[in-house]
């Protein structure tokens, strides 16, 4: 049997993407919920346009999401009846501290998630908790520049210690920051930075990214500290870059891609900064300013486990005619013409997720956890289900390619959580027609529908897989 007894199988979502409720119970506003669907929403994800409030033109599809926090309890028995062991959401930060820099929290947004937890342990689920999945409190982003300022740290530190102490001995698997590596490509929903001037957005970025770094080091410390059975992970949007020929000029290429990204693994993971982006930053002159005890801090606080999102690997190439074709992606790949791609273009590659697997437990031999993966796909609702085979398809190979890292390459996998375990609301467009989920939701991209939640073909598909540990993929 390829995966341990123990195996975490599950699935996860984001609190911006499902729960809704954005003004209820004292919450504040963030930056997630400023993001309309269409033209706008590129634009303001990536931080070159300033919307800093709702208007009348553009539709907010985080406001209502898919009302998940006033229907968790539906949602977490259905969850529980597909045998989920484990169950990925992330906390909303405004629900905890509205402004960001209170010093008290809100009692109604701790209560909500404590329930929320109850909820899930009735039913035998483990809560796999995201500290911020995109979030940042919108008052930290107009009064002190969101990330870019080290203030940053001792209010996510102050959020930590709060949940930390207020949910030991429910929530032991925690996760730091969501897809760190995201602030690069969509610095304004990843970190709530601003582009405001071109020539400093690296060296601010780099700033903002070296004030995380040092929050989840914090963040790993005390969650030691106040329970030692506490696990904290760190969480990469991953997928290797392939060379698009053997030329050696297209693999340097491939390496220096996935350095950008391993490089916040590389810190979190191994405790300092590698050789390859100091050197880098001194060239571009994007060195961050580190305090003293930083260094020391990222040094003896490294995560338990590596987590990652994986959905597709990538693909690149050196010659900047072929690269032109990628420009404007919020990460560049080439279409590699080996591979078939979903309705939205992300390319389909069970194996990738193998190799994915091999190179992160060859370069930190530390246990990983894959909490993204699964395919967005237009679901058609016919007699009150989805006929999805295609969505069982996807998760079939790529459990499979699971089995394999773990069987045959030795792999350590401590568990496993699809993405968008129930439609919701897409990251990248805003919509809802991308479902990735086991149970549909009827809601549309214009926020109509009744929110009415109906189980699609994958969702007893998927209860077989878990109820045999992964042994029945049929
Ligand atoms: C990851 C994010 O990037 O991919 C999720 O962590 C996101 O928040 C997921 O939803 C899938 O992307 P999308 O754009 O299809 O929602």
């Amino acid at each position: 049997m390829a995966f341990r007894k123990d195996f975490l199988w599950g699935g996860a979502t984001a609190a911006n993407q499902c729960e809704g409720g954005y003004n209820e119970g004292g919450r504040g506003l963030a930056n997630v919920d400023l993001a309309p669907t269409g033209p706008d929403r590129f634009p303001l994800i990536t931080g070159v346009k300033k919307m800093f409030n709702f208007d009348e033109e553009n539709f907010y599809p985080a406001q209502e999401a898919i009302d998940m926090y006033h229907r968790y309890k539906e949602d977490i028995a259905l969850f529980g009846e597909m045998g989920f062991k484990t169950y990925r959401l992330s906390i909303a930060w405004s629900r905890i501290f509205p402004m960001g820099d209170e010093t008290e929290p809100n009692e109604e947004g701790l209560k909500f998630y404590e329930d929320l937890f109850k909820e899930c342990h009735k039913y035998g689920i483990e809560p796999l908790v995201t500290i911020t999945h995109f979030d940042c409190p919108m008052h930290l982003v107009e009064e002190y520049g969101a990330w870019r300022s080290r203030k940053l740290v001792g209010f996510y530190e102050n959020l930590c210690r709060v949940i930390f102490n207020r949910y030991k001995g429910l929530v032991k698997y925690w996760l730091t920051f969501n897809e760190i590596n995201m602030i690069l490509h969509l610095p304004f929903m990843g970190a709530g930075l601003l582009i405001e001037d071109k020539e400093t957005a690296l060296k601010d970025k780099y700033q903002a990214i070296h004030h995380e770094l040092v929050a989840s080091a914090l963040a790993t410390k005390i969650a030691h500290e106040i329970d030692p059975d506490n696990k904290v992970g760190c969480m990469l949007a991953a997928g290797n870059t392939y060379p698009y020929t053997c030329n050696p000029d297209d693999v340097w290429k491939s390496i220096q891609i996935d350095r950008e990204g391993y490089f916040f693994i590389d810190v979190q993971a191994r405790g300092y900064y590698p050789r390859y982006a100091l050197k880098q930053m001194e060239r571009e002159g994007t060195m961050p300013i580190m305090e003293d005890g930083d260094q020391e801090l990222l040094k003896d606080n490294t995560v338990d486990f590596i987590s990652f999102s994986y959905y597709s690997s990538r693909c690149t190439s050196a010659d900047p005619d072929m690269n032109k074709q990628t420009e404007g992606n919020v990460f560049a790949t080439l279409k590699n013409p080996y591979l078939k791609a979903s309705e939205w273009g992300w390319q389909i590659d069970p194996l990738g997720l193998r190799i994915t697997l091999n190179s992160i437990y060859d370069r930190y031999q530390k246990p990983l956890f894959i909490v993204e993966n699964g395919l967005g796909a237009k679901d058609e609702l016919i007699d009150n289900t989805v006929e999805d085979d295609y969505r069982i398809d996807y998760l079939r190979q790529h459990i499979q390619a699971m089995s394999d890292a773990i069987e045959i390459d030795g792999v350590e996998l401590w568990g496993y959580t699809t993405w968008g375990c129930i439609d919701l609301v897409s990251a990248s467009t805003g919509e809802m027609s991308k479902r990735y989920g086991f149970i549909y939701v009827d809601r549309d991209d214009q926020g109509n529908g009744t929110n009415k939640r109906y189980k699609k073909k994958s969702f007893d598909w998927y209860k077989k897989v878990i109820a045999s540990n992964g042994e029945d993929l049929d």
